[in-house]
């Protein structure tokens, strides 16, 4: 089974979206499947003909993204309406399967909800098969615990969602196209805290008084 990993940050490293495709590369590595990951980085504004093959190889795609305006961020968004047209103009391919994995800056999981769904859309307009999503709260704080154990701690249900995903990608002919949530096991008004503290530090190196912001 050869698996698509799509990162649709726009950073070039320290994502929560690439910490989250780095989390469900290292569970796949524990399934009974032979897999094969290959990875994708949309950070621009259209695809190249390299990687929509690519991406038509593939059983599955894993697209992790960033929540922008409660929605998906606009390059994501124009690379989806890409490959679906290019999946128009090149019919009769294998399914194309889908899970969506959204991270947001604030703390709940569930205003991922609505990109996820826009993702699901997108499935049935590019004659692709929905498997899931996965909506990420706190994304602030992923890249900095992704690699701490998933066995206990602020990672434990992150990690158990993750877990879960990995197993619905590798079940062909799977029905059950869950969206799951989770936040970091973390106070919520530490998290908050914390934020504040970093954008007034950010600022600051700026030169930006942060009570003028
Ligand atoms: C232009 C822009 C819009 C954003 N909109 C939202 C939003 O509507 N809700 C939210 O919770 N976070 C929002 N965020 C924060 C990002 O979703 C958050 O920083 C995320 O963890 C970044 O993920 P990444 O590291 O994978 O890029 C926004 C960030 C930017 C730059």
């Amino acid at each position: 089974m050869r698996i698509a990993l799509v990162n649709g940050s726009p950073k070039q490293s320290g994502s929560a979206s690439d910490a989250l495709l780095s989390m469900v590369k290292d569970h796949l590595k524990d399934v009974e499947v032979k897999v094969e990951t290959t990875s994708q980085q949309w950070n621009r504004d259209s695809l190249s003909e390299q990687d929509l093959q690519e991406l038509e190889k593939c059983d599955v795609m894993a697209l992790a993204f960033p929540l922008y305006v409660d929605s998906l961020p606009s390059h994501v968004l124009r690379c989806l309406k890409q490959l679906e047209e290019y999946r128009r103009e090149n019919p009769g391919k294998k399914p194309f399967r889908v899970l969506a994995i959204v991270n947001n800056g604030f703390y709940n999981a569930h205003q991922n909800r609505p990109a996820v769904e826009v993702v699901q859309n997108w499935c049935k307009h590019a004659d692709a098969v929905f498997i899931g999503g996965l909506c990420i709260g706190a994304g602030g704080m992923v890249s900095g615990i992704y690699r701490m154990s998933g066995e206990h701690g602020p990672l434990k249900p992150i990690a158990k969602t993750v877990r879960l995903a990995a197993a619905k990608i590798v079940q062909e002919g799977g029905t059950n196209c869950e969206i799951m949530l989770a936040e970091p096991a973390f106070p919520q008004f530490l998290y908050k805290r914390a934020a504040e503290m970093q954008w007034k530090d950010v600022a600051q190196k700026n030169g930006l008084n942060p009570r003028e912001l």
